[in-house]
């Protein structure tokens, strides 16, 4: 059978698709390929949420174009974002490509890949039907697993293009979730992250006197076995008390949340259509920390949002120095076409708006270091997933808070060990550590 191999663009949804995706081709009887170069499939599972990650789709596009051209790849596919958006437009668009699939579609790719090598070129981009459910996941690690609660948008942020490429919000029966757990969980997983766009707004499509996800979080902490709950991304409007005190209260949810604000002034918000207000944002960032002490606190945010001056970008700093994130993932406006925001008047130029981002960039990192400075000395329970990417004379791995700690490697501890650590020095992304007695 010919071997095949996957690249991911964007967010952990993808990831997790390419999981599925993965999964349903080795059920096929496909191998995984060593290397890109040594596959003969080729799948590229694309992001459409800012231009940059859809230029490196057709970056890839063009290489892979002169691959089919020498014979040596038989099938060429392209799944995810960019494929629901743009559709058979791109088969039209480039020749090399054998078959386009939706976001919701994840289960046609083993039959796309038959027909394509029958020479058959197709599109299948049926958002409408059902989810995929139950289909095998070739998971990336053997201890943390990502699973899907909530698919889809229904929010409506006035520059996102989610929605149009992942359709409304559906949850999955908190029996299946459940179930898709205690089976990780009974195999060896010990942590899980639930993923969801908006994955605090679960249960609110199933109905009134459905579960919600406070309610999801309670049953899943009861799952013998497991350890560690994530989940992202969280809404700020979905985000209220009895979430707060559902992580507060519950032993295995961590104490991360993720809970990107976007703008710090109330115009802008508003034009965003984000659901709330500087005051309203703070307000809940502060009562997350008072019920959670230990909570690390992160976020996204948009400099340059159309109309936005510099007066209003300030209000963003402002926020950030009141709010003092652990850390943030900060971009520059782009234009998503058919998105309202993409109709807006945005007289500011690019330059400005990129030197505007640096400042904030510059300041949150500041704001991270002293964060982290704060915590040298205490002794925390890491997750080891590895050998230091960097430095493979050490372990790396995760805190309950999501930072990352390295520590000298040491023969006992093995990937998947929950160990105490003591961190030592602060970095930029997470701590130096020594290991410690006892428990953390
Ligand atoms: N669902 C999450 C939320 O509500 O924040 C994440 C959505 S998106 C996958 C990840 C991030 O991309 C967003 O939080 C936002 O900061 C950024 N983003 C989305 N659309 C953008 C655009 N048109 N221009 C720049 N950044 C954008
Ligand atoms: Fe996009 Fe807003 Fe939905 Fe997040 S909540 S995916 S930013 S529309
Ligand atoms: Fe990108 Fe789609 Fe995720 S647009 S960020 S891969 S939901």
């Amino acid at each position: 059978m010919r071997p095949f191999h996957i690249v991911t663009y964007g967010c952990q949804m993808n990831v997790h698709d390419s999981e599925g995706l993965s999964g349903l081709l080795r059920a096929e009887g496909y191998p995984p390929a060593e290397n890109e170069e040594e596959a003969r499939i080729v799948l590229l599972n694309t992001c459409a949420v800012r231009a940059r990650p859809e230029r490196k789709v057709v970056a890839k596009l063009g290489a892979l174009a002169t691959r089919r051209r020498a014979g040596t790849l038989d099938v060429l596919g392209i799944c995810g974002c960019m494929a629901q958006e743009h559709g058979e437009a791109l088969l039209g668009e480039y020749p090399q490509l054998d078959f386009v699939c939706g976001t919701g579609n994840l289960s046609a790719v083993p039959g796309l890949v038959r027909s394509a090598l029958e020479g058959d070129r197709r599109a299948v981009l049926d958002m409408a039907g059902d989810i995929d459910r139950g289909i095998p996941r070739a998971h990336g690690s053997r201890f943390r697993a990502y699973v899907d609660v909530i698919y889809g948008c229904t929010n409506f942020c006035t520059y996102c293009i989610v929605p149009r490429v992942r359709g409304p919000e559906r949850s999955r029966p908190m029996a299946e979730v459940l179930d898709e757990v205690r089976r990780l969980a009974d195999a060896g997983w010990v942590e899980v992250t639930f993923l969801g766009q908006n994955v605090n707004a679960y249960g609110k499509d199933l109905g009134p006197g459905a579960p919600r996800f406070p309610d999801l979080l309670e049953a899943v902490d009861a799952v013998e076995g497991l350890h560690r709950v994530r989940f992202t991304t969280s809404h700020p409007r979905d985000c209220d008390e009895a979430l707060l005190c559902a992580m507060a209260g519950l032993e295995s949810v961590c104490e991360h949340l993720h809970l990107p604000v976007q703008a710090g002034d109330d115009r802008i918000l508003r034009r965003m259509n984000r659901g709330y207000t500087y005051r309203e944002y703070l307000d809940l960032a502060l009562r997350a920390r008072e019920v959670m002490p230990a909570l690390s606190l992160t976020t996204d945010v948009i400099v340059g949002f159309p109309g936005e001056t510099r007066a209003m970008f300030e209000q963003t700093l402002r926020l950030f120095e009141e709010v003092r994130f652990d850390s943030a993932f900060s971009f520059v406006y782009v234009p998503r076409p058919g998105t309202t925001a993409a109709a807006m008047a945005d007289p500011t130029p690019r330059s400005e708006k990129v030197a505007w981002l640096n400042e904030l960039a510059r300041r949150q990192k500041e704001i991270s270091r002293e964060r982290n400075q704060e915590m040298v000395g205490q002794v925390v329970e890491v997750l080891v997933d590895g050998l230091s990417e960097g430095d493979p004379g050490n372990l790396a791995g995760r805190t309950r808070t999501n930072k990352l700690v390295v520590f000298p490697a040491d023969g006992s501890v093995r990937e998947g060990d929950f160990v105490p650590v003591r961190t030592t020095k602060a970095k930029l992304w997470g701590f130096e550590g020594v290991r410690a007695s006892g428990d953390a």
